[in-house]
């Protein structure tokens, strides 16, 4: 069976391959620092060995459950914000059918639709409206029990449900993911005796896919998630301490986006030509985001969807300030085979086309963009994906976390904490007024009013 391939050719021209093997000693020292658990966050480590520790009878429990729901539902929602939702909707867009139906599969799934991921009025009241004529159940998702986002959809959610079936029924369609102990959902989750799993405390939200945060919605949408532990367990092998510098795509990843940075680009592109990785793009904004930028360092994530944003973003990565490196993730083979036809009058010119594949095509313009973007001075990374499925995610998600981790230690921050969160919160509490804040709700509108 293949493996996620690491590709940095294209980075050559722009830091020799000497520097990088600089790199290799600095990498096992930090690898070896995350696996003896002795470096920064390191009561944050439990996501490390998931892949190798999940149990039989956790993933049971998750199948049995979504079966069970899953005959009485049509759509599952499932709330939380950043680390609780990225990566499960990044593994249920990545595998689903575009046009909303399910891919190779023999029995219908609930489609699943994300709550709590903003605070937009239009937003809860139309899906709202939405769900007024349908069957459908909760996943409510929050580690801290405090998150303002999450929270209030579920108090709208929880409310709309109760009027619909009553509250014991709604008990029966509520699912909390929450800590063991503390905060408002697992007293909730407790005292209305909803299902509940736990989000262990040593696993921070973006590090929790192989949690039942990442896990539970993606199996209530149908998708193998032993497929996906046993994706991310091989690469958990492979990028382990000892494994040498050159055969770990973590470490090499690592190291050359480090040097990269080092040497001038700030900003990283991941860049992707299948629409289905939208999300994956959202999911690798947030881990890269917020495990590296603090301290006044870190790369800045941002993402590109090729071909579409070649026609608008194209232009400034081509020619604009040269500050930039790209990660491409290239897909080898598409699930559909779709030919593009002859014509005999050929009238748009396009039989030179004629019996190739629409993959066939997208591939050169990858190729095509790449070259071009490294003779306009950025440099790439390439990340070869087999196919779009179950195991492969798990490979490429669990590559992108131990490569992070490994980042973040190459800029000595600590990747597993976001301290920097909390400002906008502290002034969104202030000025709502939340009990607690007395002393910064009147500083902050004395500023307001100065
Ligand atoms: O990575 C993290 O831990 C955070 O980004 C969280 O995922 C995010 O803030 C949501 O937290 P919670 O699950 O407590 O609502």
């Amino acid at each position: 069976m293949k493996n996620l391939e690491l590709n940095i050719e294209n980075v050559f021209p722009f830091i020799p391959k000497e520097t990088l093997d600089g790199y290799e000693e600095l990498t096992n020292y930090h690898i070896r620092h995350l696996h003896q658990r002795t470096g920064k966050g390191a009561n944050f480590l439990g996501w490390l060995d998931l892949p190798s520790t999940i149990t039989e009878e956790s993933l049971k429990g998750l199948e049995d459950l979504a079966a069970a729901m899953n005959e009485k539902i049509d759509v599952m929602v499932v709330v939380g914000i950043g680390g609780s939702y990225l990566g499960a909707k990044a593994v249920i867009d990545a595998l689903t059918h575009s046009f909303g139906m399910c891919i190779n599969r023999s029995r219908k799934y609930p489609r699943i639709i994300f709550a709590g991921q903003n605070i937009s009025e239009d937003y809860l009241g139309e899906l709202v409206d939405f769900l007024d004529g349908i069957s459908y159940a909760i996943t409510v998702i929050y580690k801290s029990g405090t998150t303002t986002e999450p929270a209030i959809a579920f108090r709208i959610l929880r409310s709309h449900l109760e009027k619909k079936y009553g509250q014991e029924e709604a008990g029966k369609r509520i699912i909390a993911i929450t800590s063991a102990n503390r905060g408002a959902l697992r007293k909730l989750a407790d005292q209305r005796e909803y299902r509940s799993f736990v989000i262990p405390d040593d696993v921070g939200g973006r590090y929790s896919l192989l949690t039942p945060v990442g896990m539970l919605p993606i199996v209530q949408a149908g998708f193998d998630i032993r497929q996906l532990v046993a994706g991310a367990r091989k690469m958990e092998e492979i990028t382990g301490p000892g494994t040498p510098f050159w055969d770990n795509p973590s470490a090499v990843y690592a190291a050359a986006r480090n040097a990269l940075y080092r040497q001038s680009p700030k900003t990283e592109i991941l860049a992707s030509y299948h629409p289905k990785l939208l999300y994956m793009a959202e999911w690798w904004k947030q881990l890269y985001g917020e495990s590296e930028g603090k301290e006044k360092k870190g790369i800045f994530p941002a993402s590109v969807n090729f071909t579409a944003d070649l026609h608008s973003m194209g232009q400034y990565i081509q020619e604009g300030q040269r500050n930039l490196f790209e990660t491409v993730i290239s897909i080898e083979k598409p699930v559909r085979h779709v030919e593009i036809p002859e014509e005999e009058d050929d009238g748009d010119g396009l039989n030179f086309l004629a019996g190739k594949r629409i993959d066939y095509v997208n591939k050169m313009a990858e190729l095509g963009t790449m070259l071009a973007h490294v003779d306009g001075g950025v440099p790439n990374i390439l990340i070869k994906l087999p196919e779009l499925n179950e195991y492969y995610l798990g490979q490429l998600m669990y590559f992108f976390e131990k490569a992070c981790a490994i980042s973040g230690y190459l800029m000595n921050v600590n990747p597993f904490d976001q301290p920097g969160v909390e400002a906008y919160k502290n002034n969104m509490f202030a000025l709502l007024r939340k009990p607690g804040f007395e002393e910064e709700t009147e500083l902050i509108y004395k500023r307001l009013d100065s």
